[in-house]
């Protein structure tokens, strides 16, 4: 289980970041303009968004594009992603306020809407409710949450199966069995996964109603909830 965010997104993992989401996640850029257009349907033109895990900056920068009125808060605990994210959102820059920590760290707001985008698998499953109540509680009544990450079935033979499907899919084209095996471990070691029913089950005892599946691709799947 991940406890030391700096460790996986530090130095020169952060510098070959930026191609490794649209090669390993099915969907990238639609499951950025599915959340934008989701967030619109409640968000005014001049609303405020809390993105959790924002480093790196690509779906900040996605939203920023597309709501042209909306401001955001971006919070990492990574310093090293949030610098990235400072590169990649420079035209939007005074839209956009950047706050290294977990969801502590966030401003209270209230905000009009929120995303974790890629993030959620990296959260230990201790501290999983309190940040989805934490976010809850920053957000106006009714407003719009979009979740999406890697979750799949957890029991056996299934969850052996996914891991091995997900680093398949995510692979550079030049990576050998060795590369494969150590990626297949630090995913059985590292991240924290849960099942689909899980991850919505959760999403209701943090408050959130109507939550309803979205978006699957082979290991990920994303969710849309109101507060
Ligand atoms: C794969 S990146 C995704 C970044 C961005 N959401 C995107 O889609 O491009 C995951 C990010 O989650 C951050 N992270 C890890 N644990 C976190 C936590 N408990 N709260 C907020 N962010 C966290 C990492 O530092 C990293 O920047």
């Amino acid at each position: 289980m991940p406890q030391n965010h700096e460790s996986n997104f530090a130095g020169n993992a952060v510098n070959s970041y930026l191609e490794g989401p649209p090669r390993q996640v099915p969907g990238f850029a639609s499951l950025h303009r599915m959340t934008a257009m989701l967030l619109a349907e409640r968000t005014q033109e001049n609303g405020r968004i809390l993105v959790l895990g924002a480093g790196g900056g690509l779906e900040l920068k996605a939203l920023a594009d597309f709501g042209q009125g909306w401001s955001f808060d971006g919070i990492d605990p990574s310093g090293d992603m949030l610098q990235l994210a400072r590169h990649v959102v420079v035209d939007h820059s005074e839209r956009i306020g950047l706050h290294q920590g977990t969801i502590d760290a966030a401003p209270d707001g209230p905000f009009d809407a929120a995303t974790c985008l890629l993030t959620f698998h990296h959260v230990p499953l201790e501290q999983r409710l309190d940040t989805l109540k934490g976010i809850h509680r920053r957000l106006k009544p009714g407003a719009t949450f979009v979740l999406a990450h890697v979750s799949f079935p957890q029991t056996e033979p299934q969850r052996t199966l996914w891991i091995d499907r997900h680093i398949a899919y995510g692979a550079p084209e030049a990576a050998d069995e060795a590369k494969l095996e150590n990626a297949r471990t630090a995913m059985r070691e590292r991240l924290c996964i849960l099942s689909p029913d899980e991850e919505e089950a959760m999403l209701h005892q943090a408050g959130f109603s109507d939550v309803t599946l979205f978006y699957a691709a082979f290991s990920f799947k994303g969710w849309v909830a109101y507060a």
